[in-house]
């Protein structure tokens, strides 16, 4: 079928089983949001990470989107679990896209998952800020 020959099988292999789809409770002090849209087409990012202790213990993320979203979008979770914020904000979209074979035209998809942990990690730190 067209999805099976336009996706590379990375892309396929978190699409059909995509870790760590879900979502945490937005108004915990220890969770951050990032929603995020591409404007290009229309796709939508919710990411939440719950940090403990200055890592990051729990990332889930629901994507309304397309199959290279999801599978960045999952990717991503996977990756920051056990970094320390600092580590996770360090996170690219290129790194996302070439684990995931994505070809250019697909490239804003991993992007969205890029500013999606940063926009969590940045919820979670405003929620936190001592003054
Ligand atoms: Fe977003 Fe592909 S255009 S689903
Ligand atoms: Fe827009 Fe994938 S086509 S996020």
């Amino acid at each position: 079928n067209i999805i099976k020959r336009a996706y590379h099988p990375k892309v396929l292999e978190y699409y059909e089983n995509p870790k760590n789809a879900g979502s945490l409770d937005k108004n915990s002090k220890e969770v951050g949001t990032g929603v995020v849209g591409a404007p290009a087409c229309g796709d939508v990012m919710k990411l939440q990470i719950k940090v403990e202790d200055g890592k990051i213990s729990e990332a889930v993320f629901k994507t309304f989107g397309c199959a290279s979203a999801i599978a960045s979008s999952s990717y991503a979770t996977e990756y920051i679990k056990g970094l320390s914020l600092d580590e996770a904000v360090q996170l690219k979209n290129s790194d996302i896209a070439s684990y995931l074979h994505l070809p250019p035209i697909k490239l804003h998809c991993s992007m969205l998952a890029e500013d999606a942990v940063k926009a969590a990690i940045k919820d979670f730190q405003k929620k936190n800020e001592t003054k």
